[in-house]
């Protein structure tokens, strides 16, 4: 069994519209997978849905199995348990995410009390355990947040992330705020955590180049949708969707000559969910779309064994390469195509007859929970040289 499914997730914030459409993420014990993407393409939406730690008045649809047990379907004493127990958040801003006025130890040994037959003694030596198990003295379990430094309260986050033993570790940009030596000691005592406890691992990231280092899958979001998935460094190296494409681009690779003139970023904005461009919605920024592409809706289809991506360059024989190029390695048969658009109708057909179940917590207790509480193949591979080449031949 998965330790993590979640099928066709639909977020729509109160008064907003979709800021996650359609998601579908699978991850395994042992496993990391990276969810990358520029700022609002709703990754940290997916996570804080992972664990209903949206808003009052939001609405989230699909389905989400943890351990095979649908969290969206779950009572809020379960959903409580399960938040530290079954799965736990590393925030997005260790600072804002400690509680300013409480020392680090007695927040890690909270939940453990809360959560575990544990005495107020027992849950204190706990804490301190968890303290050296992330490279801090336990002695550190006295000090307030803004006693420490930014590395130390980062790991001060993922010692009580770990604190009632969860199955599945969250981490919304745990490294962004940091020097690169800290992120570097963060991002390997995560991947020591992840590998000695068998957990699973969804990192979240701007950073493309950090996500292919630390975890074995990648997936790539675009205004809400997942656009490309497949093993982190593929990737990283050969995206086939030409947004991943410009995202990895925007990292200079050390050694290689092309780097020289990166990064070359991205011409115009992401877009806003309330006004998506029809079509693929990155038709607007994408400098290899065709002329359907602002009327024909992108699922995500095979390119390649263990890889997707949702751009009508994938999996088209003989059609031109992104970039004009004819004569790119076609991938899979033109039927395919035809199949990814059915299934695209079909499946915003179900979502939209689907009746949109209200999950939001009410208001006082997801602000608790969050904040108060401690927070607590070489196939399609041509596609991805065209658009490399088209880049690069692009002044
Ligand atoms: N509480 C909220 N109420 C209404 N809309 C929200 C709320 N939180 C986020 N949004 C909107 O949802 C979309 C996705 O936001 P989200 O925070 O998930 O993006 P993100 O990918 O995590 O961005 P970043 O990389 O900047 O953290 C954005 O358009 C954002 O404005
Ligand atoms: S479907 Fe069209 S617009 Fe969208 S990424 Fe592919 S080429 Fe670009
Ligand atoms: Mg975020």
């Amino acid at each position: 069994m998965r330790l993590l499914e979640v099928r066709d997730l639909e977020v729509t914030y109160a008064g907003g519209a979709a800021a996650v459409r359609g998601v579908d993420l699978t991850v395994d014990a042992g496993q990391k997978l990276g969810l990358a993407g520029e700022s609002g393409c709703g990754k940290s939406t997916l996570a804080l849905a992972l664990l209903r730690l949206l808003p009052s008045g939001t609405r989230v649809s699909g389905e989400i199995l943890l351990d095979g047990e649908d969290v969206l379907g779950m009572r809020w004493g379960r959903v409580r348990a399960v938040r530290w127990a079954g799965a736990s958040i590393v925030f997005q801003g260790a600072m804002h995410s400690l509680n300013a006025v409480h020392r680090v130890g007695d927040q890690i040994a909270e939940p453990i009390l809360l959560h575990r037959t544990a005495t107020p003694t027992g849950a204190r030596k706990k804490a301190g355990e968890l303290l050296e198990h992330v490279g801090l003295p336990a002695a550190r379990a006295s000090a307030y947040p803004h006693e420490l430094s930014g590395g130390q309260r980062q790991r001060v986050m993922i010692a009580m992330a770990l604190a009632c033993d969860p199955r599945l570790i969250i981490a919304d940009e745990p490294t962004t705020a940091l020097d690169v030596m800290i992120q570097a000691q963060i991002l390997r005592l995560i991947e020591q955590l992840v590998a000695d406890q068998d957990l699973g691992l969804i990192m979240i990231s701007h950073d493309l180049a950090v996500l292919s280092d630390t975890c074995d899958r990648l997936a790539v979001m675009y205004a809400g949708r997942v656009v490309e998935e497949g093993p982190a460094q593929s990737v990283y190296e050969n995206a086939h969707h030409p947004y991943a494409r410009a995202l990895s681009a925007a990292f200079p690779r050390i050694g290689d000559p092309a780097s020289r003139f990166a990064p070359r970023g991205l011409p115009g904005d992401p877009p806003d969910p309330a006004a998506l461009p029809s079509g693929c919605t990155f038709h607007p920024r994408c400098s290899v779309a065709l002329d359907g592409c602002a009327t024909e809706d992108q699922r995500l289809r095979d390119a390649g064994p263990v890889r997707r991506a949702a751009c009508v360059h994938v999996g088209v024989p003989g059609s031109a390469g992104p970039g004009g190029r004819t004569g790119a390695t076609s991938v899979g048969a033109g039927a395919e195509v035809g199949l990814g658009v059915e299934a695209a109708v079909e499946t915003e057909a179900d979502t939209a007859s689907a009746a949109d179940e209200a999950v939001g917590e009410p208001a006082s207790e997801a602000v608790g929970d969050a904040v108060g509480e401690p927070a607590g193949d070489a196939v399609g591979d041509a596609v991805g040289e065209a658009v490399g080449e088209a880049r690069s031949s692009t002044p």
